[in-house]
């Protein structure tokens, strides 16, 4: 942890995008809960998330939920996941609360303590349209800066335990 500008903020962030993470769907024979895994994507997967100790969970809204990529990478581990504090922050065409609480209820199933960073961020059609594929933190975010610095502040509150 490090103080900054009066904050107590994280030492590191690293962004980890599922899309180098390509698990197959629920291939694992065995319940993660016992932390055998078959497969050396699930172990390295394993291995990446115990190394972490808290998350921020960046995703968008697909019919009120959170896509499938996201339940799987999930879903594939479980004690890696426990006791870790998570911040939600979810976008989409109307912000994404609903896949928010969803993420929530699996994050405490998960044993975690999850924060939802509210209001989700809503992108405007025009951009959702335009598809190019990623997002531009700078410029789609930028309005939420503060909503996001509260949050973050909440998370490392949980990740201390006050
Ligand atoms: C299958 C699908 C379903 C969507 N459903 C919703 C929705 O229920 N609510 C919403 O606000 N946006 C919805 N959207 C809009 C997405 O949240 C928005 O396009 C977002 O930018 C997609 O992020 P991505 O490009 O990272 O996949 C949906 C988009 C897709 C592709």
């Amino acid at each position: 942890m490090a103080e900054v500008g009066g904050e107590t903020t994280p030492d590191a962030f690293e962004v980890v995008d599922l899309k180098d993470w390509p698990l197959p769907m629920d291939d694992e024979p065995g319940v993660p809960a016992a932390g055998e895994y078959e497969f050396e994507h699930t172990r390295a997967w394993s291995r990446k998330i115990a190394a972490a100790e808290a998350f921020v969970f960046v995703t968008p809204q697909y019919n009120w939920g959170y896509p499938a990529a996201l339940k799987n990478a999930l879903d594939h581990l479980y004690r890696e996941w426990a006791g870790k504090p998570a911040l939600i922050v979810t976008y989409g065409g109307h912000g994404g609360d609903r896949c928010a609480e969803q993420l929530r209820q699996v994050c405490e199933g998960l044993h975690m303590t999850p924060i939802i960073a509210g209001p989700g961020l809503r992108l405007p059609r025009t951009r959702i349209e335009a598809n190019t594929g990623e997002i531009d933190p700078a410029g789609e975010f930028a309005a939420h800066r503060d909503d996001l610095r509260q949050s973050l502040g909440a998370l490392v509150a949980a990740r201390r335990g006050t």
